[in-house]
């Protein structure tokens, strides 16, 4: 027998609709959508007053990333379950290479991770550190796999970093089968001099991590990167872009007509470089890359979701608890490991700051936090719509009660929130992955082993 759910009385809203109706479920995907629906079901669940999402996806997380000589405090289990509370229903995960691995090897490092933990739905990009001509092949084997996009690095000389003929060349294989890649764009050779030279002159403190990576060294990767993947006549992704100069870049190619996407983040949305001026460590929290950046910058980033010059919100969710973790640069910046949490408020972030205050759509809400995140990295319309066919990935969603974030009540592994005794209005109320419900009336009601790796299709291009 199969099972059914039924979801009554709530209002649909998508990247494009927005009408009043019931939703029955049955085995995992949505069976029917109508006006009522009264057939006999396992469970009935009345969404009356509330509205009945697509379940969030956030394509940037940093599950137990090592980083620094230490790895993110969040794993699989925790992070995932800390991703349902806010209602996401999908993360897309950075699988990392280490130098000398083959792709296979990192790919499965990280399904070990992955396997049986998670509450929610899963795919994987792939960071490349170590991609020589011969092994550069090995990316197409990657796609085949449902791992369709990969990062690379400009920053992190010696960790990270790849040369531009690297990418290049990744971006020329990637383009030729389908694939996409993610670029952290930043002038990170610059960027290690300018770091150097701070510390020679005694610039230890946390906020030098931001005076240390100005906004044009990031605005010239993103520049590098559009040229690299327009001369590979192909697209690219730009990951946690976080200011106007780099904005404008973006916007420009657009303009040309160039297939740029880039994502920003609740953080760079949110916060600014003051965060850095706290007293004593504190700054530390914020020590995540790019930085913080000046607060006019905020409105600039809203107006390039408004017009589309940014597409998506991702987290960048890479937690370092605060004590031991973040106190490994007490006496240099440079040692504070690179990162901060988030993957649990996204939606009600980005709805209070876009919705509740004007800035965007409900649509455009959930374009930018589940719709085109689906689309460009393969997983429409299985992912990111309601839809007869689609995943029963759904969120409940009340937009008019209010929550104050708060480390003391997040479900996350980590010791602060960068938005500690924020008010926002629209909470995720319940949650339900494949149509088994994750999260019930704010209750993680979830298991662990219930979410899927997704195996990825090719990446298509919303524009
Ligand atoms: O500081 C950050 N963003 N840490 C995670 C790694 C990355 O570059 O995304
Ligand atoms: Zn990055
Ligand atoms: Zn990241």
């Amino acid at each position: 027998m199969s099972k059914k759910t039924i979801v009554k009385n709530g209002r649909i809203v998508t990247a494009v609709d927005d009408y009043h109706a019931d939703l029955l479920i049955e085995d995992g995907t949505i069976a029917m959508i109508a006006r009522s629906i009264d057939v006999d079901a396992d469970r009935v669940i009345d969404a009356k007053g509330r509205l009945v999402l697509p379940g969030g996806i956030d394509p940037h997380t940093h599950m137990e990333l090592p980083f620094g000589g230490t790895s993110a405090s969040d794993d699989f289990e925790t992070g995932t379950h800390a991703a349902a509370h806010g209602g996401t229903t999908t993360i897309i995960d950075f699988a990392v290479q280490s130098k000398g691995q083959t792709l296979q090897e990192a790919v499965d490092v990280w399904h070990k991770k992955a396997d049986g933990k998670t509450s929610i739905d899963y795919g994987f990009h792939l960071i490349c550190t170590d991609i020589p001509d011969s092994r550069l092949p090995e990316m197409r084997s990657m796609i085949d796999q449902g791992v369709s996009s990969f990062k690379l690095f400009m920053a992190y000389p010696g960790v990270f970093l790849v040369d531009d003929a690297t990418i290049y060349k990744a971006m020329l294989m990637a383009g030729e089968n389908g694939g996409l890649i993610c670029m952290h764009a930043e002038n990170g050779v610059v960027i290690d001099a300018i770091v150097k030279r701070a510390l020679t002159e005694g610039k230890t403190a946390p906020k030098y991590h931001a005076l240390t990576r100005p906004t044009k060294a990031e605005a010239e990767g993103v520049h590098r990167a559009i040229a690299l993947a327009e001369i590979a006549n192909t697209a690219v992704y730009i990951v946690h872009l976080s200011c106007n100069d780099s904005l404008e870049e973006v916007t420009r190619a657009r303009d040309m007509g160039v297939p740029a996407y880039a994502e920003t983040c609740p953080q760079y949305l949110f916060l600014d470089y003051s965060v850095y001026e706290q007293p004593g460590f504190e700054g530390a929290k914020y020590v995540m890359t790019p930085p913080i950046r000046e607060k006019w910058n905020q409105e600039k980033l809203w107006r390039g979701l408004q017009f589309n010059d940014l597409q998506v919100v991702s987290t960048d969710h890479c937690p370092f608890c605060f004590k031991e973790q973040k106190e490994l640069g007490l006496n240099d910046f440079s040692k504070i490991p690179n990162g901060g949490p988030g993957v649990e408020h996204r939606m009600s972030l980005v709805y209070n700051g876009g919705v509740a205050q004007g800035r965007i759509s409900l649509n455009r809400f959930v374009e930018i936090t589940s719709t085109n995140a689906a689309r460009i990295f393969g997983l429409f319309p299985k992912k990111g719509t309601i839809a007869v066919g689609s995943d029963a990935d759904l969120v409940i969603f009340d937009p008019e009660e209010e929550m104050t974030i708060s480390a003391a009540t997040h479900h996350m592994r980590v010791d602060y929130s960068c938005y500690e005794g924020m008010r926002v209005k629209g909470v995720t109320k319940t949650v339900l992955s494949r149509g088994d419900v994750v999260i019930d009336e704010g209750e993680y009601v979830g298991r662990k082993g219930h979410g899927s790796f997704l195996k990825r299709g090719l990446a298509f291009s919303p524009r």
